[in-house]
């Protein structure tokens, strides 16, 4: 199946570029915007297996890099996803990298750089990433504190390229295209979202991205058109402020008049 993916803007020139001079990308922007969508894209362009990491608190160097496993009697050693595509070259994917325990992105550091090894002190091996071996990496700046970020030494070793949501004509035809809505109705929610995100603050964090966008679409496919569908798509899973959601809610009648446009 192709992956479908509308550019925002050179993206798909940066990571060629990246990918041809052996550099890693870092991508940073909001959540649902099509950071994860575009890696996939990317990599079926490029005919590259892609393994994908979703990190979190408690990802450790192990889960990234591999570990012995108990197994009957013995204890063989298990390729962490960061392994598997170092030796076989492909798209390592860490979504969210910034979450992950520091001990798991030291190991980066030599593979992000022209070295581009991976030491697993472990097995007591050294790697070497061959040419067709990319790493990605991406995170939310929004969420980032002074305690999370990531340290300047990592940061530098990256290409990177800021991501945000689409403009309200380009989020259209992806709401339309991913969701099978009518045109009216994608206009509709992306004149929503963008509403939304003027009001990230304090009680919404920010805004409604492109994925809830697509989820409202698709719930209101039969033009069941319930207010309580665009509701539980729309403004339930970000906030709960009151004079916030007053505010969302005041913008929806404008969408359930497109549902049955
Ligand atoms: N540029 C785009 N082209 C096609 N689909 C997109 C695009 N941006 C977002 N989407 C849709 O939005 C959904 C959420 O995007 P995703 O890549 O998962 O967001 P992120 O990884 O930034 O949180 C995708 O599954 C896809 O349906
Ligand atoms: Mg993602």
């Amino acid at each position: 199946m192709t992956i479908s993916y509308h550019p925002l803007g050179d993206e798909e020139l940066v990571f060629r570029q990246a990918f041809n001079h052996h550099l890693p990308l870092l991508i940073k922007g909001p959540t649902g915007c099509g950071k994860t969508r575009f890696v996939e894209y990317m990599a079926q362009a490029l005919k590259l297996p892609m393994w994908t990491v979703a990190c979190n608190e408690d990802t450790s160097a192990s889960d990234l890099v591999g570990r012995y496993i108990l197994k009957g009697n013995e204890t063989p050693w298990i390729d962490g996803p960061l392994t598997q595509a170092v030796r076989q070259g492909g798209i390592c994917y860490l979504d969210e990298v910034i979450e992950a325990r520091q001990e798991a992105l030291v190991v980066l550091n030599a593979l992000a750089d022209h070295r581009r090894q991976l030491f697993i002190d472990k097995t007591n091996e050294v790697l070497h990433a061959p040419a067709h071996f990319m790493l990605v990496v991406s995170y939310n700046p929004g969420y980032q504190s002074v305690m999370r970020d990531l340290k300047e030494s990592i940061k530098q070793r990256f290409v990177a390229v800021r991501f945000n949501y689409p403009a309200i004509e380009l989020e259209q035809t992806i709401i339309a295209g991913e969701s099978g809505c009518s045109l009216a109705l994608a206009r509709a929610l992306a004149n929503f979202g963008a509403s939304s995100r003027k009001m990230a603050g304090s009680g919404l964090f920010e805004g409604v991205s492109t994925r809830m966008l697509i989820h409202a679409a698709m719930l209101m496919s039969h033009k069941t058109g319930q207010q309580n569908l665009l509701e539980a798509a729309l403004i339930d899973p970000v906030t709960d402020e009151p004079t916030i959601r007053a505010s969302l809610l005041a913008l929806l009648p404008l969408v359930m008049a497109a549902v049955h446009m």
